[in-house]
């Protein structure tokens, strides 16, 4: 029996259990996926056991998605580029590769729920410098976006982004962050600012227009601050969980050999 499972810490939070697991009942596939709780001093012991216990794949959460990369066998692109990995695939000949699916998820999401927008009309808006950001900003560069305005609280920490992925990013500075908004053509939030238990982000939306596609990679709550006040200005929203939903879709595939759908039924499983 084929076994998979998401490596953190913490780990209880994880919504990848409830996600694969559903998707694992849903095609009648005989496997199970859990929620492995591995402290840092431990990375390495445990992921060099899992493909021996008959594990075919992990996906990798906090605060592990960096080091984990040093030890696989092989680290696709996607991954080097955006200098982090949350999916591990453990070969027969007991390699394993590394690999990055969070811009993936990132531009499913948005294919999915707003198949209109197009990427190379107009220059994208993109909130915050993180983790999360870099792989919205490789996605994007990919996706061909002409060109991507970058602020952060932190202004050197986009500079540093800009230097890294190039000539198309723009910096603009955090207290100017809403003077650029109304050419856009999409609007993402990657910070964490109005998830649950954190302050609500403080960009001045007015200059908004109801044509640009609005997006919060922040999940909970599912409808944020940012995407009601975008919604009753007229824009298109996506949220978050659809991106976390399409991320998964990769590991399944390879690990169990099936591709599974994102629809409402695992929405409502994974909420
Ligand atoms: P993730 O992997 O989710 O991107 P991260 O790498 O810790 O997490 O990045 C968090 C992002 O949220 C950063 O852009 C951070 O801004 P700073 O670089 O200035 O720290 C942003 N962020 C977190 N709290 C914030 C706050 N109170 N105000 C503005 N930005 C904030």
């Amino acid at each position: 029996i084929p076994l998979a499972g998401v490596i953190g810490d913490p780990i209880s939070h994880s919504k990848s259990p409830k996600l694969h697991g559903h998707w694992l009942q849903r095609y009648g596939i005989e496997g199970h996926y859990i929620p492995l709780h591995v402290t840092e001093g431990n990375l390495a012991t445990v992921v060099r056991a899992l493909p021996k216990m008959g594990f075919v794949g992990a996906n990798v959460t906090i605060p592990h998605k960096v080091s984990v990369m040093s030890l696989a066998d092989q680290v696709s692109d996607r991954a080097i580029l955006i200098g982090a990995a949350n999916t591990l695939t453990f070969k027969e000949d007991g390699k394993i590769i590394a690999d990055n699916t969070d811009g993936f998820g990132f531009m499913a999401n948005l294919k999915e729920n707003a198949p209109d927008w197009d990427p190379k009309a107009a220059p994208a808006v993109v909130f915050g410098a993180g983790g999360a950001a870099r792989a919205v900003l490789v996605a994007l560069a990919d996706a061909g976006v002409p060109e991507i305005l970058l602020s952060n609280r932190t202004r050197p920490k986009a500079e540093a982004l800009k230097s890294e992925f190039g000539t198309r990013i723009k910096v603009v500075d955090w207290v100017q962050a809403g003077n650029v908004l109304e050419d856009a053509s999409l609007v993402v939030n990657t910070t964490s600012l109005g998830m649950k238990g954190q302050p609500e982000l403080r960009v001045p939306l007015d200059g908004l227009n109801a044509d640009t596609l609005v997006n919060d990679l922040v999940y909970s709550p599912i409808q944020t601050q940012l995407l009601r006040t975008a919604s009753e200005m007229g824009c298109k929203t996506v949220d978050g969980l659809g991106m976390l939903l399409h991320q998964a879709v990769p590991g399944f595939e390879r690990w169990f050999g099936t591709t599974p759908d994102v629809d409402e039924d695992l929405r409502r499983a994974v909420l």
